[in-house]
């Protein structure tokens, strides 16, 4: 089979594209769609039916541009949505969870960080896995309250920036972590700014990695794949502004396109 329907992405609002990269990395002839609903973001605050109403309405945009496949990009909207988006749609859907099993199961000190939204932290399905793998480590939980609209905004490096994450990255530290999660898709374009931050040997990890895998397996399962070894086309979608799209995705600018659309 040489499916060249796209793979659909959805996030929040830029932080995705993190994950984004790791799957173009990995499946470097995938057709891709990518929507950032930034006009709506953060979605770390809102209600689970809110959350799974914007859910929704992405996927039913990616799915009309023609997605074979739907990676849902961001932690929130997994953790909170994910079981109702697999009941309503026939599509595959990807999503992205903290990477608690990984640092639990190899942490030496016994205490491990993770950063992650409020809607992420309190959802049912971060608390399953929480309790299935943590039960004698210490986790510290941080919710990391401002840091998407910083990011959203492209002040990646500005000092509300940097004063915030001291404050967050501090009692890991305090508590002898020696795994960071990064439980936001937003979160590993600031892995620069925490690692000025923290000791070198905590180790910070995300999910970017998992999920490409993920999507890969899923679509070679499925005969999905495009098997084809011609330039794909890779377009980006935004419903606010396409700069910081743009400056964050600024390796890729001669292979894609980034457009403002309503959705
Ligand atoms: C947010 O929109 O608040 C963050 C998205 C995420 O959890 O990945």
């Amino acid at each position: 089979m040489n499916e060249q329907r796209p793979i659909g992405v959805f996030d929040s609002g830029v932080g995705g594209s993190s994950i984004w990269q790791e799957i173009h990395a990995l499946l470097p002839y995938e057709h891709t769609i990518y929507l950032a609903d930034s006009k709506n973001a953060p979605y770390g605050n809102k209600s689970k039916e809110e959350i799974t109403r914007l859910s929704i309405k992405n996927t039913e945009v990616l799915l009309e541009m023609g997605a074979k496949i739907i990676v849902v990009a961001c932690n929130t909207a997994t953790t909170n949505s994910i079981s109702e988006m697999r009941e309503r749609f026939k599509v595959p859907i990807i999503g992205i969870e903290p990477a608690i099993k990984p640092a639990a199961l190899n942490t030496s000190t016994k205490s491990i960080g993770i950063l992650a939204t409020k809607g992420t932290l309190t959802s049912d399905l971060f608390h399953k896995t929480a309790t299935e793998f943590t039960q004698d480590i210490n986790v510290v939980e941080i919710v990391g309250e401002g840091l998407v609209p910083l990011i959203e905004a492209g002040t990646l490096d500005s000092p509300k920036m940097i004063k915030l994450l001291q404050k967050y990255l501090t009692p890991m530290v305090k508590a002898k972590v020696d795994y960071l999660v990064l439980g936001c898709s937003h979160y590993p374009y600031l892995i620069p700014q925490i690692r000025n931050l923290i000791p070198n040997d905590i180790v910070i990890i995300d999910s970017g990695m998992a999920v490409a895998r993920q999507t890969k397996s899923i679509l070679e399962r499925l005969q999905l794949l495009r098997t084809d070894v011609s330039k794909p086309t890779l377009k980006f979608y935004t419903n606010s502004e396409v700069k910081t799209l743009k400056f964050l995705l600024k390796d890729f600018s001669e292979e894609i396109s980034v457009e403002k659309k309503d959705f």
